[in-house]
């Protein structure tokens, strides 16, 4: 989605600008521009089409716009096509206001009717430009008002970045339901849509709320709510991660170099929630009251958050003994769900700005649910809405499709397991130490899959021209098919779907024929001959099975599969943790030997901060 940077300080800000995209590039984007004010050229506004780097070299690296004060943005077309003209900043008609946006505003037809029958000229097809257009109609010489009024006016989602040219010594930044944090320096400060644009200069953040405004000088940042413009005290953060984390450190891509860290991240995010021989999870307080009247327990999420979700329901169901319904984000806000005041929603996201979970919580809670949240990024908008929150210590994920999240919000889901079925009194001692002592092997099973990747590479370089890829499993290995399929179709484009393996027979086998690929997913050992004889069905229509399972399982399966990879046997439970690996690093490998873009997938946006 839209990436937004402004800078206001003592250097040139066209460098820091572009450097500033180049870091939220990872968010999406098919356009960018960047709009600087300086004595000599006023505001000069540079915008293009396609990659950054056609910006850059439009502009020299920076060199050729001059100024100290600048906002930058990377535009993922909703509202027309990418274009130069519909590439943000939007500039108002007498070109006195730029604007960023990242958002939608929904009710910008009818601005933009109203405004056009006053004679105001349009040139792009975007949302955004009512903003600055407004901007214009309201002012009278004072910014804060002008800018009280537009927001006042719009509906719908926004992070804002202004300038205008008659107060070239501030920058103005207001922030609805779409991301938005400042920076704090000496003698410069920022604004932007993530810590990633902003980390080179400053750890010193805070994350704007609903409802906030900002004025950014040289020396300082004030932060008022709309609409009485009354002063607000933010709280600072420090954020603790390295910039060589943003960075690709001798990979090709993020996605391999985040496929790689998967070890750590797994046991970053457990290792300090395993105490004594038993799960600590501080900050966590869902008590056993609570967890015996529950109810309900939801799950809400999108995309592989939704995809752990699906392999949560398994391992939550089977250790707590209630319910577990999982539901698309997308969904639940509009399906008139049951809830009460002992009902709990479990959310997850990376992000945490991804804006459909995020309303969807705010219905939960809305209907009385106690939230709990999985979330990666530090002081998101999920994280703070929720009523309880369990960080993935991933570190910062910047490949599109997500790896590393998925297997760090994996690890929090046992943990939750293990730690609401021991206060529930559902599970033994000796279950759960077995587990656990299991859990803290993962890390190192992981490492083993990932120093056999050639393997894997190998069977991609047998698959890679398919035109269609069936994922099957039962059970766990089910959910974890979705992710598997889901990964390869969005970086590598062929067209791939995710099997119950039961439920082919139901109509789907009839799309099997010579050269279909079927990826056999049989881990989860209980049910493996019932999947065998799925698999069996499926090579008598033709089709080439690459096979997955565990080590004790791969002689077995390969008297039916023509290739078999194998992970380490481990907890029945843990499995996807292990399965997704091969899965993630067979889409990389088969994208890669398609072409294919595989960090920046065509359409896709990493924080999904629109409807
Ligand atoms: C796929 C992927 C997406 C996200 C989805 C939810 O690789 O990354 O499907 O999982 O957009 O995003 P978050 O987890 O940030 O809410």
């Amino acid at each position: 989605m839209c990436g937004i940077v402004g800078y206001i300080g003592r250097e040139e800000a066209a460098p820091i600008l572009l450097e500033g995209l180049s870091r939220l590039e990872y968010r999406g984007y098919d356009s960018a521009g960047i709009a600087v004010w300086s004595r000599e050229d006023g505001l000069r506004v540079v915008k293009a089409k396609g990659r950054l780097q056609v910006l850059s070299d439009l502009v020299h690296g920076g060199a050729d716009v001059h100024g100290t004060v600048g906002l930058g943005h990377t535009r993922w077309a909703t509202h027309g096509e990418p274009s130069d003209v519909n590439a943000h900043p939007q500039v108002s008609g007498d070109g006195r206001f730029a604007v960023v946006h990242n958002g939608i505003i929904e009710n910008y037809v009818e601005i933009r009717e109203v405004l056009e029958a006053k004679g105001v000229k349009f040139t792009s097809q975007t949302d955004t430009e009512v903003v600055a257009h407004l901007l214009e109609y309201y002012y009278r010489g004072d910014v804060m008002e002008a800018l009280t009024k537009v927001l006042h006016r719009v509906e719908g989602a926004y992070a804002l970045g202004v300038i205008c040219a008659d107060c070239p010594d501030q920058l103005i930044a207001a922030r609805k339901d779409s991301p938005l944090i400042l920076g704090y320096g000496d003698g410069f400060n920022f604004l932007a849509s993530d810590v990633t644009a902003v980390i080179k200069y400053t750890r010193d953040v805070c994350y704007l709320d609903d409802g906030e405004i900002a004025v950014l000088t040289r020396d300082g940042i004030q932060v008022y709510s709309h609409p009485y413009l009354l002063p607000v005290e933010k709280e600072h953060h420090q954020v603790n991660w390295e910039i060589s984390a943003a960075e690709k450190g001798g990979y090709e891509h993020f996605m391999m170099k985040e496929i790689m860290e998967q070890p750590k991240a797994f046991r970053d995010t457990i290792s300090p929630r395993i105490q004594n021989g038993r799960v600590v999870l501080e900050g966590l307080d869902i008590g056993e009251e609570f967890l015996g009247d529950m109810d309900r327990l939801y799950i809400i999420a999108c995309g592989s958050s939704y995809h752990v979700g699906m392999a949560a329901k398994y391992t939550l169901e089977r250790l707590l003994r209630k319910s577990v319904e999982v539901t698309l984000a997308s969904e639940f806000r509009y399906c008139d769900p049951i809830v009460t005041d002992k009902t709990l929603a479990l959310v997850i996201s990376q992000s945490g700005e991804t804006i459909d979970t995020l309303a969807a919580l705010r219905e939960a809670r809305r209907l009385g649910a106690r939230v709990l949240s999985i979330v990666n990024v530090v002081g998101s908008t999920i994280a703070r809405e929720s009523d309880d929150v369990l960080y993935t210590w991933a570190g910062p994920e910047i490949a599109v499709a997500t790896t590393k999240a998925y297997s760090t919000q994996l690890a929090v889901v046992y943990l939750i397991g293990l730690y609401f079925a021991q206060k529930l009194g559902t599970i033994g001692r000796e279950e759960y130490t077995g587990i656990l002592d299991e859990l803290q092997r993962i890390p190192d099973k992981i490492q083993r899959i990932l120093e056999r990747k050639e393997e894997i590479q190998y069977a991609a370089s047998l698959y890679f021209n398919h035109a269609s890829i069936f994922f099957i499993g039962r059970n766990i290995d089910y959910a974890v098919g979705m992710e598997g399929s889901l990964k390869l179709k969005e970086i590598s484009y062929i067209h791939s779907e995710a099997y119950a393996a039961g439920e082919l027979k139901h109509g789907t086998i009839s799309l099997i024929e010579p050269g279909t690929l079927v990826v056999a997913l049989a881990s989860y050992g209980k049910l493996f001959e019932k999947l065998m004889s799925n698999v069996v069905e499926v090579k008598s229509r033709g089709a080439d099975i690459l096979g997955l399972t565990t080590e004790s399982r791969k002689a077995d399966m390969e008297k039916t599969a023509d290739h078999v990879f194998a992970v380490p046997d481990t907890h029945p439970m843990l499995l996807p943790s292990l399965d997704v690996v091969p899965l993630q690093l067979f889409a990389y490998y088969v994208a890669l030997m398609r072409g294919c873009d595989i960090d920046k997938p065509r359409n896709l946006a990493k924080s999904v901060t629109v409807e």
